[in-house]
Order: C-alpha cells, then structure tokens, then sequence
C-alpha cells in the first residue's frame, strides 16, 4: 500500500498544473516542496519555523520561497489565491522532537488557507497519532465537519486495523 505522504500527494494532484500557486505549510525535509516542484508548477510557497529545517532541506529552485515564519502567518506573505496547500503535523524527523506544530497555531493556519484556496483547490492534511499530535487532529478536525457541505467536500482516509498518520483531504467547491 502506499505511504500516506504518497496518498496526500495523489490528492493534490489533480489540481496541478504550470500556473499553479502551491503552499507547503510545514516544509521540514522538503518531501512536499520537492513534491510540487517535480510537478512542474510556477511557485512552491513554504513556511518552517527552525532555520535548521530549511538549510537541511537545501532546496534551491527559481519557483521555490521559503519563509523562516509560522504558517499561523501566511496571510502576511501570500496575497494570490491557492491552488493547492498540504500541511504534515508533528515534529521533523531527525531533528529537536520538541519543536512541532501546535493545535492554536495549525487551526489558525488552516482556517487561513481555507481563505485562500482557490474554488476547485485542493488542501491536505497529514495527521500523526501521538499525543500531542492527537489533541490537535481532533480540534481540527470538529473545525472540518463545522463547515458548510456546500463549500468543501472534506475526505478521511485512515488504516482501520493500525495506528497510522491518517490524510484528510479538502477540496473548496465555491
Ligand atoms: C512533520 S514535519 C514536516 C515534514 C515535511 N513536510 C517533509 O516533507 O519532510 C513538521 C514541520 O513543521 C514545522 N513547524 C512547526 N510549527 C510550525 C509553524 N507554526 N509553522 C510552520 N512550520 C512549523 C516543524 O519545525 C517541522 O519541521
């Protein structure tokens, strides 16, 4: 089966093309950024909070930003509309566990690029089962279902019989 990094890529994919505007709103290793780099798009926007994180992760293209801010900010920097956005929560594998995302700052955050998707644009959300990392799934996830049906087709895809990282997947329909 595939990896649900994989997954949340398959998702996006659809709404990727060469004019496309994609945030990647946890950069960490780069897997995503380097993800919709190979998709030939016009920009990869990123946001990472530990300079470590963006100088391991060394990707150097003309289409890629990155900014040393929390995605709780984006709206200070990004004033285009979305095609397609991706967070992965937790902390970055390899470096200071202690540095992850938190539950206030991810809702803001994905309230935030709600706003600014594009109608027919896509978001993914890769969740992870520790504990911290539960508390922030199940507040943003009661945000989810809150929203209007009519506005966002919103999907789960989970292994039912492990505990695994599970994809959320949103598309904006208007
Ligand atoms: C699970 S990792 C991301 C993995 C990454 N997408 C990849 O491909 O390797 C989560 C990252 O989010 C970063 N992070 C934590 N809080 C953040 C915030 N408020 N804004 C942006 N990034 C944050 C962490 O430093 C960490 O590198």
């Amino acid at each position: 089966m595939r990896s649900f990094v994989d997954l949340s890529h398959d998702f996006l994919k659809p709404v990727l093309h060469y004019q496309a505007i994609c945030v990647d709103a946890t950069l960490g290793n780069g897997l995503d950024s380097r993800f919709f780099l190979s998709q030939k798009v016009k920009k990869v926007i990123a946001f990472e909070v530990q300079q470590e994180a963006i100088d391991k992760s060394n990707i150097q293209d003309t289409h890629f930003e990155v900014h040393l801010m929390g995605h709780e900010h984006m709206d200070e920097v990004i004033h285009q509309e979305v095609d397609a956005m991706i967070f992965n929560f937790g902390y970055c594998p390899g470096l200071d566990e202690s540095i992850h995302t938190n539950v206030n700052t991810s809702l803001e955050a994905v309230k935030k690029g709600l706003a600014l998707l594009k109608k027919k644009g896509r978001m993914a959300l890769v969740f992870y089962p520790h504990d911290q990392g539960q508390q922030e799934a199940q507040e943003i996830e009661s945000y989810l279902m809150s929203l209007n049906s009519n506005q966002y087709m919103i999907l789960k895809t989970k292994l039912m019989n492990r505990k695994s990282p599970y994809l959320v997947g949103i598309e904006k329909i208007r």
